[in-house]
């Protein structure tokens, strides 16, 4: 048996439609149940970052998830595919009237993305002030608690409806499937099939 972590919302409906695809059963959370148990899986109900973490101590053998939180985390995880969904950026977001210069003095940004953040401005030789938030990002410069964000992007509406523009992509993300180690080793017969099958409707509909 396999056990699968798999972010509440539209991911966790995208894949077991997936699912629902390969192996001909509808696999479907009951009313606020956060376990789903079939013959061949066990599907777990997380929080978006709290995927790797399931994965990592092997409480989940495989997982669905995006490539900014598993660049965020930094844990020690197989990436097994990508499963081109759920695009996304990770991009730095200012007031529309204030300029992007990074040899300001005293720059303070704001993110839930601590690791992503440092990485990146570490790569340019800066080191801000980094203010960690849990949410609602966009509001850190219209405040003054920030000069600027590093936060998601999907549509651009957050940024846009609250005066912010994107100055800087730090990087693209989509959905990855993600195995834990020892899983990996020990539950092969089972990891690989369902890789290929996966694999093969991700080329398929790439076409
Ligand atoms: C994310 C992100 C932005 C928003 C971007 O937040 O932090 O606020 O989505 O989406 P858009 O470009 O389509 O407007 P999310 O809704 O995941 O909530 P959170 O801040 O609670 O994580």
């Amino acid at each position: 048996m396999l056990t699968i972590a798999l972010p509440k919302g539209r991911i966790a409906e995208d894949t077991l439609a997936l699912f629902k695809e390969i192996f001909g059963k509808d696999f479907k959370f009951e009313n606020r149940k956060l376990i789903l148990e079939s013959e061949e899986f066990r599907f777990l109900l997380v929080r978006n970052q709290d995927v790797p973490t399931y994965v990592y101590h092997q409480s989940a053998d495989i997982g669905v998830v995006g490539l900014d939180v598993l660049e965020e985390k930094e844990l020690d995880i197989v990436r097994l595919l990508d499963l081109k969904g759920g695009y996304c950026r990770v991009a730095i977001g200012m007031r529309n009237e204030d300029e992007f210069d990074l040899n300001k003095p005293d720059i303070k940004v704001a993110s839930k993305m601590v690791n992503i953040t440092e990485k990146y401005f570490a790569s340019k030789a800066v080191s801000p002030e980094i203010i960690k938030l849990y949410g609602s990002i966009e509001l850190a410069p219209l405040v003054g608690l920030a000069d600027m964000i590093v936060d998601i992007v999907e549509t651009g509406t957050t940024m846009k409806e609250n005066g912010l523009k994107v100055v800087e992509t730090i990087m693209e993300s989509t959905t990855h499937l993600i195995a834990n180690k020892n899983s990996f080793i020990e539950k092969k017969s089972e990891i690989l099939p369902l890789y290929e099958k996966i694999e093969e409707i991700i080329k398929r509909d790439e076409k």
